[in-house]
Parts: C-alpha cells; structure tokens; sequence
C-alpha cells in the first residue's frame, strides 16, 4: 500500500507535522509513505480555466504541483494535516487543493453532472494543530473549520475518513500529550489494514 502524507504546515518540527509522524510509525513498515510538504512546492495557483474537465491533468506549464497531483491520485490512502490558520486550512495547501482538482474528482466537460469521486474504499485522515484551548477550539472559526475543510476534499474524493486527530491550546504546551501520540499511532496502524 501507497499512503501519502499532505502537509499543509510550513515548520516542519512544529505540532501539524510531529502529529503526522506519530501516525507514520503506527503504519507497518512494509507499506510506502510519501510526504508532500506544500510550503516546498513551487506551483502556480489554480487559474480557474477548467482545463482538467472531465479528467486530465491540470493545463499549467509543468510545476511541483503535478508532481503533488499525481502522488495524490496514485495513493491508497491519504493524511492531510493542516494549521488552523483563521479557521481554516494554510494558504499552500489550498493551492495544491485546488491544483489537484482531478486528483480527487472527476467532473463532466460541461459542470452539469454530479462529479464522480476517484478513491472509493480508501480511507484517510484529517490533523489539525491549534492555539486556542479547548472548547473555544471546538467552534467552526477555528479548529472545526479546518476540518470542514479537510473533509470537504476527502468527501469530494469519496475517501472513508477513519479518524481526526487535534491538538489544540498548542501555544501552553511543552510537547505531544503521550495519549494524542498514542492515538495517532493507532490510527496510522487503522490506515494501512
Ligand atoms: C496566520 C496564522 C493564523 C492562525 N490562526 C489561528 C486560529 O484561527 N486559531 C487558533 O487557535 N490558532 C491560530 N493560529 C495558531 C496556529 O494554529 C498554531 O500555532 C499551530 O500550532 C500551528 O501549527 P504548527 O505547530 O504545525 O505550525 C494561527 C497561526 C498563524 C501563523
């Protein structure tokens, strides 16, 4: 099995990521794992000319995001982790989002048909790393807009999400709670069955 790694955090030390590594050592070493940093990518944005309809790669000159794309499409399953960033996820996974829109969906030429999600009987999970406490954390203008947001792509692309893992108050802590670490570990091993 192929699982692949999005995230959206420019540190690469920092709480988004660590939570992302706990889940890669739960996942059986037998299995490959690919990171896609996004702050490293150096991609165009989108631009709207809906080229990829109804299933090819984006029309763009060749760039780090059909590099992203393709590792995308190509996955058996999928972590995206993100920042909250104002209660949603960063600026440069957006971007790859956006990039990859043929990557989780297929739609008609013409808009009008229901799009056709890509990873059917895949699973995948959503991380987010916050600084407001919990509950205030809880509310959809920080941490659960950032998963609304995750999961609005995963449930575009038809993924089973198996799991969410979030740290919030991140600013006061010394560290990934032994429980949240455990979690995750869980969840990765969850992932890759
Ligand atoms: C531009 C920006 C916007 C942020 N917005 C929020 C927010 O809406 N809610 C929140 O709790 N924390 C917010 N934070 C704090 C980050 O979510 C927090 O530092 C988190 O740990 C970052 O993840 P990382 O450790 O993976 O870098 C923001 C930070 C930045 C840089």
């Amino acid at each position: 099995m192929k699982i692949v790694f999005v995230n959206g955090s420019p540190r690469k030390d920092g709480y988004t990521a660590r939570l992302m590594e706990c889940i890669e050592e739960g996942i059986d070493k037998n299995h490959a794992v690919e990171w896609i940093h996004t702050y490293d990518l150096n991609m165009k944005p989108c631009q709207a000319c809906l080229g990829c309809r109804p299933n090819q790669e984006c029309l763009l000159p060749a760039d780090a995001g059909h590099d992203a794309a393709r590792l995308i499409r190509a996955a058996d399953a999928l972590v995206i982790g993100s920042p909250t960033y104002f209660g949603n996820i960063s600026g440069p996974l957006k971007t790859l989002i956006d990039r990859s829109l043929t990557a989780f969906e297929e739609i008609a030429a013409s808009g009008l048909e229901m799009p056709i999600p890509l990873h059917r009987g895949k699973k995948a999970l959503m991380v987010t790393a916050c600084n407001i406490p919990a509950p205030f954390s809880q509310q959809l203008s920080q941490s659960a807009g950032t998963l609304l947001a995750i999961k609005t792509v995963l449930d575009a692309g038809g993924y089973e999400i198996i799991g969410r893992i979030v740290l919030d108050g991140a600013a006061s802590r010394k560290g990934i709670p032994p429980e949240i670490a455990e979690e995750s570990r869980k969840l990765g091993a969850q992932l890759a069955q």
